[in-house]
């Protein structure tokens, strides 16, 4: 039988989103993300400005789309998550699937914990409850000292993550999606706004995107950017290949991964425009020249939990614009941060469901729950988030993506994936894709794997542990019966 034919024969996605829109918006929801708010804007300041647009921009076209199409065409193409995929390409390659599943489950775990604490945020804010600028850093400290409450907030972010996965694909991830992602970009509109009309604005702009064109000689920057494209845009052989695989045959795909990276890139960087003019007003109050001298964090999570908290205090109008402006703020950071946690659920269940055919209602239920109790550990050790990040969260998705390009390149016919989606693209892949990835993308993927770890000498005690159970995990699972619909 024709392949295609075959596939389709077999239902074993017998869920589909109601619209294109609809899965154009969930894998939307998926890039965009904490990532997109607290590490672009900063990355952007660090690594030359306006310049670091260039490696960036280089960096989504040579491996962010490119991977992103092929993670649409293959999840579609083979009707299933990224262990039955790769198991179809050849048995043996079961197991890379498993790893990209394993690793987004850790990631998922801390990335609830962050949440949490945006969560906890939502509420201090519509109370002010840091009261002064003074009171900024001692309310986060207290929060981390605090397991009880962050647990609570945990729990409820769990519950709304499993009730949108448990409702499934159409009913519940479609619809959180078409919901959650308007709101987030008009909520980030009136920050973009407020952020733009402060006074000492210019200025932080200024710093967020003069060029600093000699950065660019520095190999740092050049990592820092790939590293970015592929956490961002979610691409790590997870999320993107499942929610491709619920779109109809005869899909638009390519066109749609385009869109998708092209509004998360968009938002981070529309997004900086709040951060700097924010930035640039506290300078101005604070009567500094450069944004060092605020004593703030510019990046991560303390630009979130201390910077911005210490910002809208001070804002006219306070203490009302300071609930205002703040609970938007940390409104925009959840669901931004909930639509990817949705889409790490998902492919998650999605494999154990393709493998051992477990049912949509169970699964959930089994992977938000675990996800919950093994989260615990980061809510009473938050020290470990950062280890733990720059494993699962880091370098792991540039091997693993690497091994997924070359998979695909070498082991398969990408002339195959073509024909398949071509008739119905709106923009056509030609030869261009097979070159991108059988050669620049892995080359380059290897490249800044290597200089990174050359470089960063991260390498913890604890993001070792961490590397061994993920490819443990991976093993054993791969290596059980495959009891759901074989192929
Ligand atoms: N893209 C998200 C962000 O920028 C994070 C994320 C969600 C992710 N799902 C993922 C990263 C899967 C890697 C793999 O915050």
């Amino acid at each position: 039988m024709n392949p295609t034919l075959w596939v389709w024969s077999m239902g074993a996605a017998s869920e589909y989103w109601r619209s294109r829109k609809g899965f154009i918006l969930a894998a939307i929801g998926s890039a965009i993300g904490l990532g997109n708010i607290w590490r672009f804007s900063w990355l952007t300041y660090r690594n030359g400005g306006g310049a670091f647009i260039i490696p960036y921009f280089i960096a989504l076209i040579v491996v962010g789309v490119p991977l992103i199409i092929l993670e649409f065409v293959l999840g579609n193409y083979f009707k299933g998550s990224s262990p039955k995929v790769f198991r179809k390409i050849r048995e043996q390659f079961e197991v890379v699937g498993w790893i990209a599943i394993i690793d987004v489950f850790v990631i998922g775990l801390y990335y609830a914990v962050v949440l949490a604490w945006v969560l906890a945020y939502v509420g201090f804010s519509l109370t002010v409850a840091w009261g002064t600028v003074e009171g900024v850093g001692d309310l986060f400290n207290s929060l981390l000292g605090n397991p009880l409450l962050v647990g609570v907030t945990l729990a409820i972010t769990w519950f709304i993550t499993w009730l949108t996965v448990y409702k499934g694909i159409a009913s519940g991830i479609e619809r959180a999606s078409l919901f959650a992602i308007p709101i987030l970009w008009i909520l980030s509109v009136a920050l973009v706004i407020r952020g733009l009309t402060l006074p000492g604005s210019v200025e932080g702009i200024n710093w967020y995107l003069t060029p600093n064109w000699a950065k660019l000689a520095e190999g740092k920057v050049w990592v820092d950017a790939f590293g970015q494209i592929l956490f961002t845009l979610s691409v790590m052989a997870a999320p993107l290949v499942v929610y491709a695989s619920y779109m109809p045959e005869k899909s638009e795909l390519p066109n749609s991964a385009w869109i998708t990276a092209f509004a998360n890139c968009g938002f981070s960087f529309f997004f900086g425009f709040a951060t700097w003019g924010i930035i640039g007003y506290l300078m101005q109050l604070q009567n500094v020249a450069s944004p060092e001298q605020l004593g703030v964090p510019l990046g991560g999570g303390g630009l979130a939990f201390v910077t911005i908290p210490t910002a809208v205090t001070l804002l006219p109008g306070a203490p009302v614009s300071t609930m205002v402006f703040g609970t938007i703020f940390f409104v925009i950071l959840w669901l931004a941060g909930y639509t990817s946690l949705i889409s790490i659920v998902e492919p998650v269940y999605a494999s154990f469901r393709d493998k051992f055919g477990v049912d949509r209602k169970t699964g959930v239920t089994v992977i938000t729950l675990l996800s919950f109790i093994l989260g615990l550990l980061f809510v009473f050790q938050p020290g470990l988030i950062d280890p733990v990040d720059f494993m699962a969260g880091s370098t792991n998705l540039i091997w693993v993506v690497f091994l997924e390009a070359v998979i695909a390149g070498y082991y398969f016919s990408l002339k195959k994936l073509r024909d398949y989606v071509n008739p119905y693209a709106e923009l056509r892949l030609g030869p261009w894709f097979d070159v991108l990835i059988r050669y620049v993308a892995p080359i380059a993927l290897v490249a800044i794997l290597s200089y990174g770890l050359v470089t960063a000498g991260q390498m913890s005690p604890i993001s070792a542990v961490v590397l061994i159970a993920i490819i443990l995990a991976s093993v054993v699972l791969a290596g059980m019966k495959w009891r759901g619909e074989e192929k």
